[in-house]
């Protein structure tokens, strides 16, 4: 038996004011998403912007429905569009923003492990890293791929 550690590097930002202009868009784009939530039941707002390597920013927001496990989280939704109107771009990053009842949360809110397994196939599809950029008022992180939100990903059969 050997103990190993597994530990990753990411950025904080207490203000959106600190990073790159690039990032600062996406933000931007994520935080105007929110207004494409359709949520009556949670009144849980979230607003998705996934920048493409062609340049293009596709927005998704979280869908719901009265038969609860049809709706769709707002990563998803931003991703499969992305997916099914550009198969051939990569995505490079992918910011998300969270607000409960319209008020952004302070802490980011964190995607769930189904987004993370739909960013792990995507990212290994394109054959390099996604960037995720989780936006709260308080704080704003940056993982450098997904891999730090979802590490020993199953993506194989082959064992
Ligand atoms: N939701 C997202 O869209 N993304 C997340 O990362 C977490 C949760 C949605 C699903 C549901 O519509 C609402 O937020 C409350 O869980």
């Amino acid at each position: 038996m050997s103990k190993k550690t597994l530990s990753f590097d990411y950025e904080e930002f207490s203000s959106v004011s600190e990073m790159l202009p690039e990032d600062q868009e996406l933000v931007a784009a994520a935080l105007e998403a929110q207004k494409g939530s359709y949520s009556p039941y949670s009144d849980f707002q979230v607003g998705a912007a996934l920048k493409l390597d062609n340049g293009v920013v596709v927005k998704g927001a979280n869908q719901e429905n009265v038969a609860y496990p049809s709706g769709l989280c707002a990563e998803r939704s931003a991703m499969f569009w992305a997916g099914a109107n550009y198969p051939d771009a990569a995505m490079e990053t992918l910011a998300v923003a969270g607000s409960n009842k319209h008020v952004l949360c302070e802490s980011p809110a964190s995607p769930c492990g189904a987004c993370r397994q739909v960013m792990a196939e995507y990212q290994k599809k394109q054959g390099k890293p996604m960037k995720i950029i989780l936006v709260g008022s308080k704080r704003i992180r940056k993982f450098k791929c997904v891999d730090d939100l979802l590490p020993f990903i199953f993506d194989s059969l082959e064992m």
